[in-house]
């Protein structure tokens, strides 16, 4: 991550906002729920609290004594760690592979990021007032369709993540979080409170957390564990990046539960204010990756002071993306100003316009080249689904495997201060737990 963010981090507190700040943000509210929706409800829901618990939580904290321990960037880190431990240094590519998946996800993610912008200033000029879910779903099919207007918000939306990375995370954005993030969390509340009104609260309810088992496929569970992982920013570097500039006194046990804790209660709050709606107006909740943009205008434009709560909800889900673009673009900035005799603002530049252009294949695939198909998705399907299924849980698992089985078990346990039965438990979840979780999920998936 860069010196700036680095500096920063003056307390454990800037440390568990940036790390939350990373993980909190499209992935909680608009991936989790179309996710949910597409992948028929409460199976994918638990099977996803399952592997945020026993492969998410290994990971971020292997992550981050990585970084930790290397004091570098993720690729440097990887490679002097394996060096100092007699191990070959072909480790370096889990480093390696993390970054380019960040590069890949950036791209995408702003173009959604885009959407969540438009529709702040949708907000603003009462677009959505009193429309009915028709109504709704024409304006986002006119967005979708129209390319021209999607690179509009894509461009906007990635000019702000080079802006701000360029000159370096100010104080300023860091008291925005602290305060925008309660603000989110709130905003949530009050909808999950709208929901209850809706008379569909308790049809949410079910479809969220009564699972049906018999839908589950190896493709389901693979799905939830890809969410896990791009939902807590795992397997791109990110983390091992935080941790770098992390001091000795930080618990990283205890800090990965609260940021892991946070992350799921936004996430879960997000499904319960959003399914409610969705069966209120008779929509489907397998409506993929519009689903939060079609269905929540509707209750906003049809609720009292909706307009300004509106308003307020696509405002916060923009800062939360936000936050989350910054630390995708990182990673990629900073390979590139140390591996060429770039500046940080070139770097960031040539970085983000990279980004941006493979953005624009991605949005081309919501309208003129919706029939280009790669092994039968689209490009922005591709992009999604090739990392969060195969870069993210393998650069992951990379991460658990070398914490667990090249560093030395003592001061490994040392570092996490974890001793006797605590000390056990952590092993054999590093060592067996989460990696043969991983790669059965990663086989029987792909089969
Ligand atoms: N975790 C972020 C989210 O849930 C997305 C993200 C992925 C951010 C990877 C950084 C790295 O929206």
């Amino acid at each position: 991550m860069s010196k700036l963010v680095h500096a920063q981090w003056s307390s454990k507190m800037t440390f568990v906002l940036a790390a939350a700040g990373s993980a909190v943000g499209l992935g909680n509210i608009w991936r989790f729920s179309y996710m949910v929706g597409d992948s028929g409800g409460a199976a994918f829901v638990l099977i996803y609290l399952a592997c945020v618990a026993l492969v998410g939580l290994p990971i971020l904290v292997a992550e981050w004594l990585i970084g930790r321990r290397g004091q570098e960037n993720p690729i440097n880190a990887m490679a002097d760690l394996a060096r100092q431990n007699g191990r070959l240094p072909a480790w370096a590519l889990v480093g390696a592979s993390g970054v380019l998946a960040a590069f890949l996800i950036l791209s995408f993610y702003s173009v959604i990021g885009g959407w969540s912008l438009s529709y702040t200033l949708g907000s603003v000029t009462g677009r959505f007032t009193g429309q009915d879910a028709d109504g709704i779903g024409a304006l986002f099919g006119g967005l979708l369709g129209s390319p021209g207007i999607l690179t509009l918000w894509h461009t906007a939306f990635m000019a702000l993540v080079i802006f701000i990375v360029a000159r370096g995370v100010t104080k300023g954005l860091e008291g925005a979080v602290r305060t925008l993030m309660p603000g989110l969390v709130l905003l949530l509340i009050v909808l999950v409170g709208y929901g209850m009104t809706t008379g569909h609260f308790g049809e949410a309810l079910a479809f969220m957390f009564r699972p049906d088992w018999s839908a589950v496929t190896g493709g389901v569970v693979l799905a939830a564990m890809g969410q896990a992982f791009f939902t807590l920013s795992l397997g791109m570097g990110i983390m091992m990046a935080y941790g770098s500039y992390l001091g000795e006194d930080v618990n990283l046990v205890g800090t990965a539960r609260t940021v892991i804790i946070l992350d799921t209660v936004i996430a879960l709050l997000a499904g319960m204010a959003i399914f409610p709606i969705v069966f209120a107006n008779g929509m489907s909740p397998a409506d993929g990756p519009g689903l939060i943009f079609v269905n929540l205008p509707v209750a906003f434009g049809n609720m009292t002071g909706g307009a300004i709560l509106g308003l307020m909800f696509f405002l916060l889900l923009t800062f939360a993306a936000l936050t989350s673009a910054i630390s995708l673009l990182e990673p990629v900035v900073e390979l590139v100003e140390e591996r060429t005799p770039l500046t940080r603002v070139a770097a960031t530049l040539i970085s983000g316009v990279a980004v941006w252009a493979l953005g624009i294949a991605a949005l081309m695939s919501f309208n003129v080249w919706d029939s280009v198909l790669i092994f039968g998705l689209n490009i922005f399907d591709l992009l999604d689904t090739f990392t969060s299924k195969v870069l993210l849980p393998l650069t992951g698992l990379g991460a658990i495997l070398f914490v667990a089985w090249c560093l030395d078990r003592t001061s490994v346990a040392e570092e996490l201060n974890l001793a006797g039965g605590k000390e056990r438990l952590w092993t054999l979840v590093a060592r067996y737990v989460a990696p043969i979780g991983v790669i059965v999920v990663f086989v029987t998936g792909l089969l």
